[in-house]
């Protein structure tokens, strides 16, 4: 039985739209990554998840430890339902979140903040001024991991953090460790220009040579960098962790020694903008349905809704991909409707009104933001039903 039919199968009971992770692909992605990991621990991004029970399937795997949660009242509330060791990647201003916190001893202990300014620590402490027995805030430091060439006009790389030489990581820990209130216990830094940036374009080599010469030149740069950086700091306190690289890097930053632990996540879905790099593979795990509604003409059907573009620079990589059956695309003038996607090639001269179609999305968690459930497969069957976070009623982002 193909994917197809085992998919088609398993879902018949089923009214697309709808969205289904396969969970022996889940398991080859998770064992892959692993794999790669070389026995450093894999911090689970759960912005590549977007649901609770998902999160926790990975974590009972063994060589996952913690989340890399996207925003602060993501990570509480993670916590608050049994979640343990959770990193905020991203700077939280939000006051209610921070006082909350800085309140509850469980999430003090549990969660730990990120700062790369010096307005991130003072914002805390005039978020928290009118807590009772405020407790000690965990922080983690944001390096910018980014390539800089030609003295700094070519940048390759995510912005995010100020700080970039371990000076300034220095006198910024030194500043956390000086300050009442706050604890600094972890570094991280996100290459993600190789992280998140496929090797393998298809059909577009000239960018492809650039891309590769980009990356063999950053990773060469990141080891020194990253390394002295981890040095200075621990000269002025002790790290739990030095956190860094994503599904694209996860071989190349497990090979740091600066580096603790990796951060990955959309290695477990594995969706469409991951098909592009040499170094490693995956299973398409998460899939969504969508039912045929018409045929407007011979050789077009259309689908129901299918307008899930995914987040970054705009354009059709940013598309969902329709997947199964193969040889399908969209229409040029159309692409991924609203309300209404049509759809063209040679398969749907074969698709009928009430067929559906199977898509990826081009990335991870997003999906979930989406639809309320995800239907697991185990084999040909569908074995149970999780709510995304959108399904418990958490929209973060
Ligand atoms: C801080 C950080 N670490 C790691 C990742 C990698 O996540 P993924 O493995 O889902 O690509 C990201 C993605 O944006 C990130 O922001």
């Amino acid at each position: 039985m193909d994917d197809l039919q085992r998919y088609n199968r398993a879902t018949a009971h089923l009214d697309p739209p709808f969205a289904v992770l396969d969970l022996s692909a889940l398991r080859a992605n998770a064992e892959g990554m692993l794999h790669r990991a070389h026995g450093k621990p894999i911090r689970v991004a759960s912005k590549s998840i977007r649901s609770r029970a998902v999160l926790e399937r990975i974590l009972a795997m063994d060589g996952f430890t913690g989340i890399m949660a996207f925003t602060l009242p993501e990570a509480l509330w993670l916590v608050s339902t049994g979640m343990r060791n959770v990193l905020v990647a991203y700077p939280t201003v939000d006051r209610a979140a921070l006082a909350e916190l800085a309140a509850e001893p469980l999430a003090a202990r549990e969660i730990t903040v990120m700062v790369d300014q010096i307005d991130h620590l003072d914002l805390v402490d005039s978020a928290v001024a009118g807590v009772p027995d405020r407790q000690e805030i965990r922080v983690c430091l944001d390096i910018d991991a980014g390539y800089l060439a030609f003295g700094g006009r070519f940048r390759a790389g995510v912005r995010r953090s100020p700080i970039r030489e371990s000076d300034q990581a220095a006198d910024l820990a030194t500043q956390i460790a000086k300050r009442p209130g706050f604890r600094l216990v972890g570094v991280m830094a996100y290459e993600a220009q190789i992280a998140g940036v496929g090797d393998d374009p298809p059909g577009k080599p000239a960018l492809t040579r650039a891309i590769r010469l980009m990356q063999t030149r950053s990773q060469r740069e990141l080891i020194t960098r990253r390394g002295r950086i981890v040095q200075a700091v621990r000269q002025i306190t002790d790290l739990e962790f030095v956190n860094g690289g994503g599904t694209g890097s996860i071989e190349k930053t497990a090979r740091e020694r600066a580096v603790t632990e990796i951060a990955a996540g959309s290695g477990f879905f594995h969706p469409r903008l991951f098909d592009f790099y040499r170094g490693f593979g995956g299973h398409p795990a998460a899939l969504f349905a969508l039912p045929v509604v018409r045929r407007p003409a011979p050789g077009v059907v259309t689908v129901l809704g299918g307008g899930y573009p995914a987040s970054g620079t705009p354009g059709a990589d940013r598309l969902p991909q329709p997947y199964l059956p193969c040889g399908l695309r969209y229409d040029p003038d159309e692409g991924a409707g609203e309300v209404q996607t049509p759809l063209v090639g040679q398969a749907a001269e074969d698709l009928r009104t009430g067929d559906r179609v199977w898509f990826r999305h081009a990335k991870a968690g997003e999906l979930c933001e989406r639809f309320a459930s995800l239907h697991l497969i185990d084999g040909d069957r569908v074995v149970d039903e999780v709510p995304t976070y959108r399904g418990e009623g958490r929209t973060f982002l």
